[in-house]
């Protein structure tokens, strides 16, 4: 018997209780505590190159193997989503000698690793402005995805010159077309809705975020597709991330307990003070002033 209280609400409180259109919590990762979306932030390049006396840019160039090590992880390991933070708007405030290192990066990352990822099945997607990317590199994206498309292996995604206050702005932005075109009625907008009109739609919300290089923050990577996810931080530089670190935060989200706002069934059992016990403390909280 669960604990039955009658208090009184007012109308305002009431609707809170009302669910949510569209509110059902992702789908479950899947079956044996795997995620099915593992999204990763690669940071430390520069501080593992401090501590080596090199200039940033050899962090980044090491940061590439670390890339390479893990996505062959996730292949072996079958995982189904892989989204990495490549590039980030705000990474344009850096020194121009670092952005243009690290756009000849991701050039020759693109020639080098495309075509072997085709061959290995994986499908590549890009997330993030297209626009003020230089042309050969929006080519090299587009070329990419257009190789890859029919690839049913890893669903590997670079999210590259992004950020995700503007990748939510942007869905506003073509809802808010809709409405003054007269397709969509406002009140009809789910969150659904809103993530479909992504630049991610398609890619399954993340399960795990893990952020490399001891910082605990989100940096505006995925903010809405987080919404549920487990977050996994270790104190590893990203060149020194290897699959290893990877299987080691598989298992740590296997050990959590996922209830995306629910109680566990165990804890919907009796309990042995009843209603009572929870009737004595309202009246302290609320009538003790
Ligand atoms: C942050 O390290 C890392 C990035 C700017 C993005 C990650 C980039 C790579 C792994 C290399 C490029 C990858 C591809 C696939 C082309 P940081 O410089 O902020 O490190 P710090 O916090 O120690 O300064």
């Amino acid at each position: 018997m669960g604990v039955a209280l009658r208090l009184e609400t007012t109308k305002k409180e009431s609707s809170l209780t009302k669910p949510m259109l569209e509110s059902t919590p992702p789908e479950a990762a899947s079956p044996g505590g795997m995620p099915k979306h593992v999204a990763l932030i690669m940071d430390g390049n520069g501080r593992w190159a401090k501590n080596r006396l090199l200039p940033r840019e050899a962090g980044h160039v090491k940061g590439i193997a670390a890339v390479r090590d893990v996505v062959r992880a996730a292949r072996e390991l079958g995982l189904q989503y892989l989204t990495l933070y490549t590039f980030s708007t705000e990474n344009w405030r850096r020194p121009a000698s670092e952005v243009r290192h690290l756009m000849g990066l991701f050039r020759r990352y693109c020639r080098a690793d495309i075509e072997k990822l085709h061959r290995h099945n994986v499908r590549v997607r890009f997330i993030g402005a297209r626009a003020g990317l230089d042309a050969d590199i929006a080519e090299l994206i587009e070329s990419a995805e257009s190789l890859t498309a029919n690839n049913t292996a890893l669903n590997l995604a670079f999210a590259f010159n992004y950020g995700s206050r503007e990748e939510i702005a942007e869905s506003a932005r073509a809802l808010a077309r809709d409405v003054a075109a007269g397709r969509l009625d406002p009140e009809k907008i789910t969150p659904g809705m809103i993530g479909s009109a992504m630049q991610s739609a398609g890619i399954p919300d993340a399960d795990l975020v893990i952020r490399s290089g001891g910082e605990r923050r989100l940096s505006n990577f995925l903010l809405w597709q987080a919404a549920y996810a487990e977050l996994v931080f270790t104190d590893k530089l990203w060149p020194d991330f290897g699959a290893a670190d990877l299987k080691a935060a598989l298992d740590e989200f296997a050990r959590r307990e996922r209830r995306f706002g629910g109680v566990p069934a165990a804890s919907r059992g009796e309990c042995s003070l009843g209603e009572a016990a929870v009737r004595a403390l309202v009246a302290e909280v609320f009538e003790a002033d």
